[in-house]
């Protein structure tokens, strides 16, 4: 008769056990090859997602069990310099890491200023050049009108009167592009300033909530107009609201913006996922974002509105509070 036996599969070792084996063949004989070990365990720890806390804490509880074991004092000091070592390659990966994100942050301001004085470039354009294009079309009307028999004046009188309009508009655009409110004031007056113009040219009606007071830093506060920019932007060509809430504060040192609408909503991860539906946007919003160290949240749901939540560190956004305006 035949008997089944079971055989137990051997498990692969688990990143402690690993990290312990190699620390002791590190300790015990020191080595490029052992650090070297030191080096991949890190880059699987980030692989794995693993925190540094979790790292430091395995790393401790490794060192305690050498320390337990430790047959008196003679070695101790070089096994604890091993031990430093061992530790400083494991995180050698999230230090490179850490520092590519850095350099990734700074081109990324960079960028963004590159891009404001690219903006300023084309408000001040539409602003100038445009307007005294106008201004020389007005003057031409007048030519004309002059040598027209006065029953025709009326008709270059309403071209006249569409032309101001034309003027007035982009006038409003080009401050909105980037508003000078927004460098003698800050983001909030100019986020009101902005709100007028949206309000008006779409129906909507938005409401501004902020419990906040004071300047924030100039990189910061341009960024968060422009996402504020983008947000309405979106509830104005999207969503199909009626109304839209700003809603500026500090929540537990966390210095906290949302816009929020009543509109159709999206399916975000949908969205997310397919690049014909992912226009500049959202990703814009985010790396804006990114760049002055905030996140950015998107609540959203077909038929259940939207509401963007933006955070940042209080270091980062750095204002004083006071009561409701
Ligand atoms: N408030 C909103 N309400 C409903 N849908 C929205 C809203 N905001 C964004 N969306 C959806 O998310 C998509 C992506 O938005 P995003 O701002 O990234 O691109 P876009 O507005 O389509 O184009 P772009 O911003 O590049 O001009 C939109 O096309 C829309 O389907
Ligand atoms: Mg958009």
């Amino acid at each position: 008769m035949k008997t089944a036996t079971k055989r137990k599969r051997k498990l692969p070792p688990t990143f402690g056990e690993e990290y312990r084996s190699a620390f002791s063949a590190y300790a015990q004989r020191g080595g490029e090859v052992a650090l070297g070990r030191a080096y991949e365990l890190g880059r699987r720890a980030m692989a794995e997602k693993k925190s540094l806390i979790e790292i430091t804490s395995l790393h401790h509880q490794t060192i305690q069990g050498m320390l337990v074991n430790a047959q008196g004092g003679a070695h101790l000091e070089e096994s604890l310099a091993a031990a430093s070592e061992f530790l400083a390659e494991t995180l050698s990966p999230y230090e490179m890491a850490h520092r590519g994100v850095q350099d990734a942050i700074t081109a990324l301001r960079q960028l963004n200023e590159t891009l404001e004085e690219e903006i300023k470039r084309i408000a001040y354009a539409v602003h100038d050049e445009a307007g005294q294009l106008l201004v020389a079309v007005h003057l031409a009307l007048a030519d004309v009108a002059r040598q027209l028999p006065d029953s025709q004046k009326e008709q270059v009188g309403r071209i006249e009167e569409l032309l101001n309009q034309v003027e007035k508009q982009l006038r409003r655009y080009s401050h909105e592009l980037r508003p000078t409110v927004l460098d003698d004031l800050g983001w909030i007056p100019a986020i009101r300033f902005l709100a007028e113009g949206v309000s008006k040219r779409a129906n909507l009606t938005i409401q501004i909530k902020t419990t906040i007071a004071g300047r924030l830093p100039g990189p910061t506060e341009v960024a968060l107009y422009r996402i504020v920019q983008e947000a309405l932007t979106n509830a104005a060509k999207h969503s199909k609201a009626s109304r839209v809430w700003i809603r500026v504060g500090r929540k537990n040192r966390i210095f906290c913006c949302s816009i929020e609408d009543d509109g159709v909503g999206f399916d975000v991860k949908a969205v997310e996922s397919d690049c014909k539906r992912r226009g500049l946007g959202l990703i814009g919003m985010q790396e804006r974002l990114n760049a002055i160290g905030g996140t950015l949240s998107i609540d959203s749901e077909p038929g259940r509105g939207t509401k963007i939540l933006i955070q940042l560190p209080t270091e980062a956004s750095n204002a004083s509070s006071h009561r409701a305006r």
